[in-house]
Order: C-alpha cells, then structure tokens, then sequence
C-alpha cells in the first residue's frame, strides 16, 4: 500500500496569513454585519460591499500582482472566505466564484491577450465574473451539456440556456461551458469568455431562494451569440477539462464558506450560552449545552484541516482533486449539524431572524449543493480511493 505521507506539518500561520484573516474578519464585522439581515429578507444583492471587497484585493485573492490580483496562497484564501462567511454568504460566494472558478481558470489557461483583456478587470475588482456550467438537464451530469457553440469560421454562435448561474445579473464577464462537436462526447466541449452584454445574451429572473438570498442566481439565454473564435479558453475541446480542474479549486472556496457558516454559527452560540440563564445559570453550565459546543467545536476544526490541507496541496502544485472534494463533503456536511445545534442551544431566539442563525442554517444548505452536490463530492472520492 502507498505511504500516506504528512510532510512540512506545520499549523502556525504566518504574519501575512493572520494579517489577510484579521482583514477579512474587520471587513466582515464593519461592512457586511450592518445590512445582511434586510439584504436577505429583501434578497438585496450586496454590490457597494464587493465593490469594497474588490479595491482592497480580496475578489483576485491569488492572482498574481502583474495582473491585477493580491498574490497570496490559498491558505490565506481559506481565512478570509472562513471569515466573510461567518457573517454574509452571499458575499461570499460571489467572491468564491471571482476568485477560484473565474479568476483561477482565466490565469491558469487563457493566453497574454485574454488575461490582459478580462482577468486584469477581474482581479483588481472592477468587475465580476461567472462560471456557466449547469443546465436544465446538466447539473451534476455535467457531460450532457446542450448548449451549442457552432463553429462558423471566425466566430461560435451559442445557442441555449444555462441555470443557477450565480453572479448571473452582476457579473460582466462569462465562462460558459458549450458542445461544439456533439459526436465527441465531452472532449468536444468548449469553453469560451464571453460578454454580458453581447447581442442575443438575455438575463432571466432572479431566483427566489431559500438561503443565500443576497446573492444574485439567474438562468441565462443564448441566443445566436456571436463569440469571436479567439474566446475560446485552451485548443478546440477542452471545455469539459477546464470545468473539472475549475472546480476542483471552486470546491476549495466552497467547503471554506460551509466552514465559515458553520463557524459564525458556532460562536454566537458560545456566546450566547454565556450570557443567557435557565435553571439559575448560565445555560453552558448544563452539560446538555456543554456537549453540544464540544462537538460543533470539533467538527469545525476538522473541517478547517481538510479545507487547509487541500489549500496546501494546490500552493505546493499537488494534486487536489481529492482533498478538495473531501472538503467539501465535510465542511458542508457539518455545517448542516453545526447550524442545526447553533438554533437549538438558542432556543425560541434561534428561531427568529434578529439572532442569525436561522439564516446560517438556510444559508448551509446549499453548500452540499452547488459546485458538486455531496453524492458528485462521493463519487470523486470513492474513484480515486478505489482507482
Ligand atoms: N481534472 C481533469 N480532468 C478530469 C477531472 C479533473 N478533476 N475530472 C474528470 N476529468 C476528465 C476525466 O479524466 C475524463 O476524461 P477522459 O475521458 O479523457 O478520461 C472526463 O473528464 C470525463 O470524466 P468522467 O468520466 O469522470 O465524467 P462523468 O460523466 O462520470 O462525471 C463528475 C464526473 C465528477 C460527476 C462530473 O460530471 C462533475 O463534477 N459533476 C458536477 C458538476 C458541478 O460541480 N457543477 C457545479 C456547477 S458550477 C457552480 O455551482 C458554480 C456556482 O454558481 C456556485
């Protein structure tokens, strides 16, 4: 059997890692704090709040500087989604997208042209971007895609519909995952950058959601979209490829927004079984409460060593495929558990919107759910452990 190497184990942080958490955590308490209760109940998209995110260079977290990103690790990326996630998903998931799905694939695969022209924009925060993969009838099954790019010569013309897309009304820049070849299976998809605001780009309704209200989900249409042959991103069908390896970093991002939902959730718990009394005490000297925080507390920490682990993996160009998706898998799955109990230990107050966790528990839900459901999560990790 191979040897499970644990090499270089070291859990300090550096001065620069703490410095991005507690930036992350400021930002969170001061900017995001203020608002988030009307931002979902009106399912306001938090646009001034990322517009901030962006100039102080958490939307290009780890973009190199030459391009307009912050030149951080993926530890750090980690912190600071953990942080503004304990306060504001939906803040966050529009920078999870930007920075691991968007932002990551255009500097890892496009060429000197397409970087300048769309990830400079994107990494500095002046503009959004999103990631087009699902379908009506493509969701986990992402190899059945039927929205076409038809090579017409000089140009693709695309042609169907995409859903779920977060960022969708936001975001002016699109990667949008289309079958050119259909007899090709998968290899015969494509990926390619395209403009909001080209012609036959049509914007549907925001959906109505259950938890991360703020953020801004849409389908969105195709209609013979005209898209320059050199918006293609890597050689003709590298499409569904480019999806996979974007998403094994987005699962990065997304189990670290389970953790930090679980986490935000954990300590106004622990600070709410301090202050409020039943039985003539504090209700954390019941050892009902006290066991309770024992194990949210443990499933926590484990969730951040398999977000940091598959963190490193990626910082030390190992593969992730499997950390990552064991992350997620975890984080979301506790986070499920950890708002749950967060709810119970506050009783009647859990249940109203005032005291946040009920909306943390909404907001979890769909951490097991998009970027690759838990059984999409399973089903990587039992191939590889099994291969
Ligand atoms: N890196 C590189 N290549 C990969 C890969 C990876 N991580 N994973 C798969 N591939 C390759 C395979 O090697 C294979 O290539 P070959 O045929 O050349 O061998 C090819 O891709 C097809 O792979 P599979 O046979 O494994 O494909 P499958 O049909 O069995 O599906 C799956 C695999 C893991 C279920 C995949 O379809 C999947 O990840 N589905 C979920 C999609 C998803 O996460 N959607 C989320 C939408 S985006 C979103 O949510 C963003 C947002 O708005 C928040």
């Amino acid at each position: 059997m191979r040897p499970i190497l644990y090499y270089n184990m070291n859990f300090q942080l550096t001065e620069e890692q703490i410095a991005v958490q507690m930036a992350a955590r400021d930002f969170a308490k001061n900017e995001l704090l203020p608002g988030v209760i009307e931002r979902d109940e009106h399912q306001k998209f938090p646009a001034e709040q990322i517009k901030k995110l962006g100039e102080l260079g958490f939307m290009g977290m780890m973009v190199d500087p030459k391009y307009g990103g912050g030149g951080m690790d993926t530890i750090s990326y980690v912190l600071a989604m953990e942080e503004i996630s304990k306060v504001d998903a939906s803040a966050s998931v529009c920078m999870s997208v930007n920075n691991s799905l968007v932002c990551w694939g255009l500097e890892t695969f496009c060429n000197e042209e397409q970087k300048m022209k769309y990830l400079v924009p994107l990494a500095s925060g002046q503009k959004i971007g999103a990631f087009l993969l699902s379908e009506p009838e493509a969701g986990s099954d992402a190899t059945s895609q039927r929205t076409t790019a038809v090579d017409m010569g000089d140009h693709y013309l695309v042609n169907g519909i995409k859903n779920w897309i977060t960022n969708g009304n936001s975001a002016s820049t699109y990667l949008v995952i289309a079958q050119t070849h259909v007899e090709k299976g998968h290899k015969g998809i494509n990926a390619l950058i395209i403009d909001k605001d080209t012609p036959g780009v049509v914007v549907g309704a925001k959906e109505n959601k259950l938890g991360i209200r703020g953020s801004d989900t849409h389908s969105i249409m195709f209609q013979d979209v005209k898209v320059p042959k050199e918006n293609r991103i890597g050689d003709d069908g590298f499409g569904f490829t480019f999806a996979m390896k974007v998403l094994s970093g987005g699962r990065i991002g997304i189990a670290s927004q389970a953790l930090g939902i679980a986490s935000g959730a954990y300590e106004l718990a622990l600070k709410y079984s301090k202050e409020r009394k039943a039985f003539g005490t504090e209700i954390s000297n019941h050892q009902a409460i006290a066991f309770k925080l024992a194990d949210m507390a443990t499933e926590i920490e484990a969730a951040r060593l398999l977000c940091f682990k598959a963190a490193w993996h990626k910082d030390e160009h190992m593969d992730y495929t499997l950390s990552s998706a064991m992350a997620k898998l975890y984080a979301s799955t506790i986070a499920q558990t950890v708002t749950n109990e967060a709810i119970q230990i506050h009783g009647g107050y859990g249940y109203v919107k005032e005291f946040h966790v009920e909306r943390l528990m909404r907001d979890a839900k769909i951490t097991q759910i998009y970027e690759g459901t838990s059984e999409v999560q399973k089903i990587v990790i039992s191939r590889t452990i099994l291969k």
